[in-house]
């Protein structure tokens, strides 16, 4: 399931962001690959050393973290600091699968969930989608500045060649409380049902069944 999220950052936090891009380093993205995507990487990175980091980390993650569609499809148990990228004409990133632990020692985390999040405007580049494989086919994604896009970590994905311009993106990677991609999507579904009822018939009892569903099911599936 892919999931949007969508404003994690307003124009002027985006400004903001672009500052920081400016004035930062960048080193080659191969440097931080894992095993199956170092062949295929061509992007550069923001040097993770760079004084601006964390002040960049606090704004862009500090807004995503907080982010209802982001807690109700992710339920997070840990989030990655993410990398900052930039994709300038003739870079993409080949066809691989995201490493399945990453982190250094002792604050390791199994990535289920990976997270781009659209640092500028797609009229700034051609090409550089995020293309994903899922059981329905490819899907492509290219969000507008400000937008993210969540999508199983095990699947297969690529961003195609950067034609003309520059793009520029956080990648971020979440472990869930619930391992499996298919109990979180019946959580998340089941979830937003609840949200609804809970709306529109507070109180009543169907309301209560499924409200008690999903909490016991969370309960049954979660781990933390
Ligand atoms: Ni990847």
């Amino acid at each position: 399931m892919l999931i949007t999220i969508p404003d994690v950052l307003n124009k002027e936090e985006l400004a903001v962001v672009h500052n920081y891009f400016s004035q930062a380093n960048f080193v080659e993205g191969k440097l931080s690959a894992g095993s199956e995507a170092i062949d295929v990487k061509n992007n550069l990175e923001m040097r993770m050393s760079d004084q601006h980091m964390d002040q960049l980390n606090n704004l862009v993650m500090g807004r995503l973290v907080q982010h209802p569609a982001y807690l109700s499809a992710a339920m997070p148990a840990k989030i990655a600091v993410p990398f900052y990228a930039k994709y300038s004409e003739g870079m993409q990133y080949g066809k691989h699968i995201d490493d399945p632990i990453m982190g250094p020692p002792g604050q390791r985390y199994r990535t289920d969930l990976s997270i781009t999040v659209f640092l500028n405007s797609p009229e700034n580049y051609d090409g550089g989608e995020l293309v994903v494989e899922t059981a329905f086919g490819e899907q492509i994604v290219k969000l507008d500045a400000g937008n993210a896009i969540m999508y199983p970590s095990g699947s297969t994905h690529r961003v195609a060649e950067v034609t003309r311009g520059e793009r520029i993106v956080a990648v971020t990677w979440v472990q869930s409380m619930v391992r499996d991609p298919a109990q979180r999507e019946l959580l998340y579904r089941l979830s937003q049902a609840r949200e609804l009822l809970l709306a529109k018939s507070k109180g009543e009892q169907e309301t209560e069944l499924v409200s008690n569903a999903y909490i016991n099911l969370m309960r049954m599936w979660s781990d933390i």
